[in-house]
């Protein structure tokens, strides 16, 4: 805390209110005692002024376009580390020495399989239902089969249901794919990394041997890392919300695909492909650049801006180079990453978007490199979900053991009719 004050009030009743500062960004005015002291609530639709909570997990400064995961830039993340070690260091704090990473890499490996009554559960599923709606239902109902890992005031099942989470995902999100084209689940191969276990649970076939490309399987890596956490976001912030009230992860982590799956949130990616395929060709896009200005047409670019970024995007360049290096390895001549391209050129030329300061975010080139490798747009959500996995299980375990943790309960300013005598229903005019 530092000793600078704030003071806020109305009608000549202004307190002080304690200044808090991070170790890096904005301070921050703590109003915890603000009804208390005036009376008033403060009024944020949106959390755009509002810190929630305090985090050492990652920082974003959205002017400058910056993105660290416990201090390290999401550019070296993305370019050294492997995901297990991301993983790692969201839920630990610190990058692990090689000892620890096996231990992790190896505990992970173990919980790779699901119940397997478990599968059941996609059998009970249309065929064309969303991979997010059968992500949502099969994650809630880890609930149901991991009995032992549910109680979150310990902190070893705490950790448990966190090391089941990050490991199952993959699974569950390979068979919700398996299961829409109709092809035999997949088992786990333990022997191969994180990603390339999940390709060839995605792609391969019991009837027969599947190789891991490196290529695909360096930019699954790259996508899984861009993807991991990304502080205070709206299926995250829910994530915390569902788990103050004491709620087991398994439900807290379905709150959070529940959230991610709005096309304002994760589902841009899979609206922002389909964005560029109506497009089709660089002739197109003053059309819709044009709509995308007009005040009376709801349509906005897909993969465009960004509450918190006012910059370009860090995780957009990574991907942008990433789109380029896996069409260019797999010699695939995409027109979508060509109009992906001469849209953003255009758009960061245009007054509208300089002016609003809007950018390429990470959801803009990353269904190139999806559709590539392979993965139906309707896919693309569900495997933000995989990634973000540990960035929310890392959130959660925080919250859990922050002494000044609270149940979520906001406030409102009310605006409906006052108190009034309930009328018999032939009376009423
Ligand atoms: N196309 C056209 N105009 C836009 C766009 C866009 N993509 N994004 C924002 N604007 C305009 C908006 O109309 C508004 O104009 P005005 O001030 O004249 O009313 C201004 O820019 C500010 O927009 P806002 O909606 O108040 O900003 P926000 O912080 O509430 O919304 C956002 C952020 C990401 C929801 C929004 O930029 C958007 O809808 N983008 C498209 C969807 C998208 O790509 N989402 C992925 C976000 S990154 C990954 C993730 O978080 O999952």
């Amino acid at each position: 805390m530092t000793d600078k004050t704030a003071t806020l009030g109305a009608d000549g009743n202004n307190q002080a209110f304690p200044v808090l500062e991070g170790t890096v960004g904005p301070e921050v005015v703590d109003i915890r005692k603000f009804y208390g002291q005036t009376g008033m609530f403060t009024y944020d639709p949106g959390f755009t002024s509002t810190a929630s909570c305090q985090s050492a997990i990652t920082y974003i400064d959205g002017e400058k376009g910056i993105l660290l995961h416990r201090g390290y830039p999401i550019d070296q993340l993305a370019e050294h580390s492997s995901f297990m070690e991301v993983c790692y260091l969201l839920v630990h704090g610190e990058l692990p020495k090689r000892a620890e990473l096996d231990r992790f890499t190896y505990t992970i490996s173990r919980h790779t399989m699901l119940h397997e009554q478990l599968s059941t559960f996609y059998r009970g599923f249309r065929r064309d239902a969303h991979p997010m709606a059968i992500m949502c239902g099969v994650v809630g109902a880890l609930s149901a089969f991991y009995h032992d890992s549910t109680d979150i005031t310990d902190p070893e099942q705490r950790m448990i249901a966190s090391h089941r989470l990050i490991a199952k995902m993959p699974t569950i999100a390979a068979m919700a794919y398996k299961y829409s084209i109709g092809q035999p689940f997949m088992y786990p191969d333990n022997s191969l990394s994180y990603t390339g276990n999940f390709l060839r649970m995605t792609f391969g076939v019991p009837a027969q041997p599947y190789e891991v490309n490196p290529v695909i399987e360096r930019a699954m890596r790259r996508i899984f890392i861009l993807h991991a956490d990304h502080e205070q976001n709206a299926s995250t912030s829910t994530v915390r919300l569902a788990g103050s009230s004491g709620a087991n992860p398994f439900a807290c982590i379905a709150a959070g695909i529940a959230c991610l799956w709005g096309p304002a949130h994760g589902g841009a990616n899979e609206a922002a492909l389909n964005m560029l395929r109506e497009i089709g060709t660089p002739v197109r896009i003053p059309e819709y650049i044009a709509r995308a200005k007009d005040k009376d047409d709801p349509f906005r670019l897909m993969g465009f801006g960004h509450r918190v970024y006012k910059n370009y995007d860090p995780r957009a360049k990574v991907m942008q180079e990433t789109a380029a290096e896996v069409l260019d390895d797999l010699g695939i001549s995409d027109p979508v990453l060509d109009t992906a391209r001469e849209l953003e050129r255009i758009a960061l030329s245009d007054d509208y978007f300089v002016e609003k300061k809007l950018y390429p975010n990470v959801d803009f080139y990353s269904g190139v490199i999806l559709n590539a490798i392979g993965f139906p747009t309707e896919m693309f959500t569900a495997l933000f979900a995989l990634a973000r996995t540990v960035g929310w299980v890392a959130q959660w375990n925080e919250m859990i053991s922050d002494p000044e943790q609270k149940i979520g309960r906001p406030r409102q300013l009310y605006v409906g009719a006052t108190q009034r005598d309930y009328v018999p229903v032939d009376q009423r005019g």
